[in-house]
């Protein structure tokens, strides 16, 4: 059925027998699949389990080992990306592909920037990119600003408003919400509602299965590579979508509370740093788990960058109850050496090695635990430490020895995770450490880090998801304008009070991101 006229249509890109196979692994086998126009048709499934490999071969990026493509009846065989966007084929790709010193009205029309005698047209490139970014609720960001100063949230908005910006037949949005809060996921499921009313077929994939229930009208789901169920959205129950993704049914997302916080482990008073961090003080405790949650840009990122010394603060006082003098944390060198850990929430420019492979990756931040010894022993004990952490976290991939690029999204996730997660740091700093992780490996990662929090350790989680925070932690901060704007203990929080609170710095913003 079309959701727009309420008249059955034929597809308007289908696909048969799709298969797609890389070393060692079988990335899509015999795939058949279909989006209509005027409708939503969810991708879901497991790390790994094939969705931006279909994703890219229907947007021309990759080409399929066998199987055939229909665009609109007529055969489909896109050579690369900028053939298949002719055809009125456009992808928004999982990973941030934007070009982080170009400004952000030049990476939105990268493709067709304006000209003029010859020259960038820029007044008119920079009034089209206003324009594109406020139909994005992104008024706030100058178009003329490199993207690379940015956080990970905008960012994502800036490269959905690139896709949107150009009309199309099917739109093709691989996790597009990943680093997005509730605020600009409202943003965005109102321009597909007007997409999807105007006839364009919509492939969305997304690995927050509430969502995906919301926005859908149909839902396949892959499991290595296969398609083992697909379904009208409205006949298919979260348990029901979960069981077809990991095989099995999983209970209690969240671990059962038996941790009790104790002593202050670490006193935050009046961090500064320019507009972004404005006089922040907070104290975390042993046991704890202690939220950031607030709209995107609102300086979550920004505090525990300034915590960690990631950035410079210009002002404020860090402290160990018991020790008089404060901590002195003016590089992450720093911070490490007083038991600090941060993941940082941009993976692909501050994490990951992309190049290395998942055991150094993963062990990097324990070289010293792993270099006693002679090379030999170091190898084995880097490789026994590593194979543990890919099965824990159920990391895919073929051997310890591949290279971290070649893994899916949320695999290459876990893999900096993981690096994190077993230092035996006393504070651990995760900022979106679950982005783009699917439901079953969440389950792990919740219950490791309540393992974490129980052994005496303080955790900092700093989450787009306000679900996740709900779930773990005993107090959570809502930071709004680059302050404190609320402070919610477990069992005295409800989400509007804590969406009201996140809103209340609005209009209190000089001007920063
Ligand atoms: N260039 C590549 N070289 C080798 N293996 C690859 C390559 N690209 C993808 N793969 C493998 O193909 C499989 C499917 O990957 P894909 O990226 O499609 O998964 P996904 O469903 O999008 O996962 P995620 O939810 O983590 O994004 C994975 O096992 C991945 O490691
Ligand atoms: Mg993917």
């Amino acid at each position: 059925m079309s959701a727009a006229t309420g008249l059955p249509t034929a597809p308007l890109l289908e696909v048969r027998g799709l298969s797609r196979t890389y070393p060692g692994v079988r990335a899509l086998d015999a795939v058949d699949f279909s989006v209509r126009r005027g409708e939503v048709h969810a991708l879901v499934g497991e790390n790994g389990a094939g969705k931006s490999t279909l994703s890219k071969i229907l947007a021309g990026t990759e080409a399929p080992a066998a199987g055939v493509m229909l665009l609109e009846g007529a055969p489909y065989a896109p050579a690369d990306r900028r053939h298949a966007e002719r055809c009125g084929v456009r992808i928004v790709l999982q990973e941030l592909n934007l070009i982080p010193t170009l400004t952000v009205a030049e990476n939105l029309f990268l493709d067709d920037l304006p000209r003029r005698w010859g020259w960038i047209d820029y007044r008119r490139l920079n009034a089209a990119a206003a324009q594109a970014m406020a139909a994005m609720g992104l008024q706030a960001v100058p178009p003329d600003v490199p993207v690379g100063d940015l956080g990970v949230g905008q960012q994502q908005m800036v490269e959905i408003a690139a896709g949107l910006a150009h009309p199309c037949r099917v739109l093709i949005l691989d996790e597009p919400t990943a680093s997005l809060t509730e605020a600009e996921c409202a943003l965005l499921f109102a321009h597909l509602a007007r997409l999807r009313a105007a006839g364009v077929g919509i492939v969305y994939i997304s690995h927050r299965l509430a969502e995906v229930q919301r926005v859908a009208d149909r839902i396949t789901v892959l499991r290595d590579g296969k398609v083992v169920a697909s379904t009208a959205a409205a006949d298919a129950s979260l348990d029901q979508i979960i069981g077809w993704m990991v095989g099995r049914a999983l209970r209690d997302t969240y671990p059962p509370r038996t941790r009790q916080p104790g002593a202050t482990l670490l006193e935050v008073r009046g961090l500064q740093r320019g507009n972004a961090v404005r006089g922040v003080s907070f104290d975390v405790r042993r046991g704890e788990i202690l939220g950031f949650a607030g709209l995107m840009g609102s300086g979550r990122t920004e505090i525990v960058r300034a915590l960690f010394g990631a950035d410079l603060a210009e002002a404020g006082v860090i402290r160990r109850p018991g020790q008089a003098a404060p901590l002195r944390l003016r590089t992450p060198r720093d911070a490490v050496r007083h038991g600090l850990a941060l993941l940082t929430e941009n993976r692909k420019e501050q994490g990951l090695l992309l190049t290395l492979t998942v055991r150094v990756n993963t062990t990097l931040a324990r070289l010293r635990a792993v270099t006693r010894g002679g090379w030999w022993l170091r190898q084995t004990l880097e490789t026994a430490l590593c194979e543990r952490l890919v099965q824990q976290l159920s990391i895919r991939c073929r051997s310890v020895a591949q290279p971290v690029w070649e893994l899916s999204g949320g695999n290459q996730q876990k893999v900096l995770l993981a690096r994190w997660l077993h230092r035996d740091s006393e504070i651990l700093i995760l900022d979106e450490p679950t982005r783009g992780v699917d439901v079953g490996a969440r389950h792990e990662i919740y219950r490791h880090l309540d393992r974490l929090a129980a052994e005496g350790r303080a955790i900092l989680l700093v989450s787009s998801d306000l679900e996740e925070l709900l779930g773990l932690c005993d107090r959570i901060a809502v930071v709004s304008a680059g302050r404190i704007a609320a402070l919610f203990e477990r069992g005295h929080w409800n989400r509007d009070a804590i969406m009201a609170a996140a809103l209340s710095g609005q209009n209190d913003r000089p001007g920063g991101n």
